[in-house]
């Protein structure tokens, strides 16, 4: 009997351990590749027989990641507190026996038709009153706590059943956020957001002056929303609040998202480039990843403005992003949706990796058979059999799986900075004084040409530590926080060189005018300032320390005051005012410098300013010489540099190798590579 029990309870515990081990060996999955190709995918759009055949030629293209999930609402949830997840829970494992990781992105960007129907509240109220219906996306109302509550479930429920998956890498929380509301309880929000910040009618009433047209508020529930013309303190301060409740919509399913999951899987959004719906700075703070949807739209890849809006979104972490849709040769929603040329789509990939992004995922797999994006950009057909582009990508999914390890861990570093700030866009968006005058334009002006110099370029707020760039350059920093002067003074005495562009230092925190004259608080650092600025009807000479140009739209008459400053820059004639006078100026202070460059300069003499910043600041190139129309991209990592060549130009070109290096891609070593027009070289050096 004791010996009939003895060999139960061994039985027990064997059979405890083996159902143990096989419940660890499902939980497990090789480590994902390090740098991922992916494409957006959506099984519940598909007879499940048909699933087995899509992952089997995604893998075949070197597909190692699929997001999913992100519009399947009503899939996922049929009914109020139905939940059926199982489907998915298939396809993810499905995809897993094809070495496919999953995304899984919370369906809150549409929500389903019961849901709105039964809770109109939740449905998004455009300015004329009207709400917004469903049968589209993005109908939803981001601070309606109805939604909320419902937004918060489903992900808690994705998150349960998903959150210590191995195939699941992360999550992406909604998509593209960007709509928002003009209902009442909305507004009546805004307003105890307002009164949270000023305190008291009188503060407000003092920062915004209202005394101007009769503004001024005796009750909070006065204040208004206004968008595009208004107030320039209540314009910021809605912006703001927009801002705040994205973030605060997104923590609602971040926590139980967090809460949920193995630490190891990130959470992102995907953003939209250049888009200024929200402050991402304020929006990205609580993420694990920054994530932009990488869309070129008509014409062809421009590499400096991509390469800009990489940088951007790399800025918002600091650290490496993803590219996480981007077009598969073309899309459905630009004036002309013409699909880039042959080999186009595989620099462009190789381009995203130069500027750090870890992950390149095409939007989308296989067009819906209806809705609304049957046009758009895949990578199979409706029949379900690979279009023509699905070769070179699969060329780039087999180069990627190759080139992985050279890249793993590594990461872009660079030498100059660009100060950027969603609340200076905003301002000079609102008052632009000049209505050629685009704060983003300004922006790439001064990125373009010392990208091409540096090699290499970071853009990120101007409260970012900045102590290791030997150059800061700040554009349209046209609101300017105490915080933000205080880091660049701070930088500029500890021996930095900060060269302020025009428009910077005008405006406060609230976006009133400063009391002093541009550059407001740096003006003292500077020894000098804006005297008037002018808006240009035609072009206006200008010369000096960077050669003979033309200011073409905007010019700002600057003094020198102080005997250390030197004008580097004078006008030709022009209105008179401006003629002779100051255009760009500069002071040494200690071992740094600041310069403020009042014109705005035509590209001949932008290049030469940026050459004269990066000698001034001891900035060197971090490749060395390449071709016209070559980029090159630097990527360091603990054993050395990988760098990314492209060939953007219409001919072949010749790149000398600094040193002999290691062909990534094709193996052996090289001194120089030659490149048709759009290819691709990865070569690295160990330090
Ligand atoms: C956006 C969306 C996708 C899809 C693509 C089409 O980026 O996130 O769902 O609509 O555009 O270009």
């Amino acid at each position: 009997m004791i010996k009939a029990r003895f060999i139960f309870r061994c039985v027990c515990l064997v059979l405890t351990f083996a159902f143990g081990l096989c419940r660890r060996a499902s939980a497990q999955a090789p480590a994902a590749p390090p740098l991922l190709l992916g494409t957006a995918w959506y099984p519940e759009q598909w007879p499940e027989s048909r699933w087995e055949a899509d992952l089997a030629l995604m893998q075949q293209a070197g597909v190692h990641m699929v997001r999913v999930g992100e519009f399947a609402w009503s899939r996922m949830e049929p009914e109020e507190g139905h939940y059926d997840l199982d489907w998915l829970d298939r396809a993810i494992t499905a995809a897993g026996k094809h070495n496919i990781y999953t995304v899984i992105g919370t369906p809150t960007a549409a929500p389903p038709a019961w849901l709105t129907q039964k809770y109109p509240e939740t449905l998004r109220m455009e300015q004329d009153g009207q709400r917004a219906q469903h049968g589209n996306r993005q109908q939803f109302n981001w601070a309606n706590p109805k939604y909320r509550d419902f937004a918060r479930k489903i992900a808690e429920q994705l998150a349960k059943r998903f959150g210590h998956n191995a195939y699941v890498l992360g999550w992406q929380i909604d998509n593209e956020y960007a709509a928002v509301s003009f209902d009442p309880e909305t507004k009546a929000q805004f307003q105890d957001w307002v009164k949270a910040r000023y305190g008291t009618l009188d503060n407000l009433n003092a920062r915004w002056t209202t005394a101007y047209w009769s503004e001024s508020y005796s009750a909070w529930n006065q204040i208004p929303i206004q968008v595009g013309y208004g107030n320039p303190g209540l314009l910021l301060s809605w912006m703001r609040f927009v801002s705040d409740t994205w973030r605060s919509y997104q923590k609602n399913q971040l926590d139980v998202l967090r809460a949920n999951s193995d630490a190891q899987k990130f959470i992102t959004t995907n953003t939209m480039g250049w888009f200024d719906g929200y402050d991402h700075y304020t929006v990205e703070q609580d993420l694990d990843l920054a994530a932009w949807d990488d869309y070129v739209g008509e014409g062809h890849l421009d590499p400096v403005r991509n390469g800009a809006t990489h940088d951007l979104t790399r800025g918002f972490k600091q650290k490496n992003f993803w590219v996480i849709e981007t077009q598969p040769g073309s899309v459905n929603w630009a004036d002309i949706n013409n699909s880039l040329d042959k080999g186009e789509v595989r620099a462009m990939a190789w381009h995203d990796v130069g500027h750090g992004a870890d992950a390149v995922s095409y939007w989308q797999w296989r067009s819906a058979l209806n809705g609304q994006e049957q046009y758009h950009g895949t990578l199979v057909g409706s029949d379900g059999a690979p279009v023509p582009l699905y070769s070179e990508v699969a060329q780039v999914g087999k180069e990627f799986e190759k080139a992985g390890p050279a890249l793993a861990g590594t990461s872009v570093k660079s030498e100059v900075a660009i100060l950027h700030s969603y609340d200076s866009r905003w301002a000079i968006q609102w008052q632009k004084h000049n209505n050629k005058y685009n704060p983003q334009d300004e922006i790439v002006s001064y990125y373009g040409p010392l990208r091409a110099i540096a090699q290499s370029v970071d853009i990120v707020p101007p409260t970012a530590t900045l102590n290791h760039y030997k150059l800061v350059v700040a554009p349209g920093l046209n609101v300017l926080s105490d915080a933000a002067a205080k880091n660049l003074i701070a930088y500029v005495e500890q021996g930095g060189n900060l060269v302020l562009g025009q428009r910077t230092g005008m405006k406060d925190d609230d976006n009133s005018l400063q009391p002093q004259r541009q550059p407001g608080p740096l003006a003292d650092l500077l020894g000098g300032r804006v005297e008037q600025y002018y808006a240009l009807t035609g072009p206006v000479p200008i010369q000096g320390t960077w050669g003979t140009g033309e200011c073409p739209l905007w010019a700002e008459l600057l003094s020198a005051k102080d005997s250390g400053t030197e004008v580097l820059m004078r006008y030709g004639k022009s209105n008179g005012w401006l003629d002779g006078q100051p255009a760009a100026i500069s002071r040494k202070v200690g071992e740094g410098r600041i310069t403020y460059i009042g014109a705005w300069l035509d590209p001949k003499t932008m290049a030469a300013a940026a050459k004269w910043m990066t000698e001034q600041s001891g900035v060197k190139p971090a490749f060395g010489p390449v071709p016209s129309g070559v980029e090159v991209s630097p990527r360091y990592g603990v054993h050395g540099v990988v760098y990314v060549l492209i060939n953007f130009a219409d001919g072949p070109q010749t790149v000398k190798l600094p040193g002999e290096m290691t062909d990534v891609l094709e193996g052996g070593t090289k001194r120089s590579v030659t490149l048709a027009k759009y290819g691709v070289a990865v070569v690295s050096a160990a330090r």
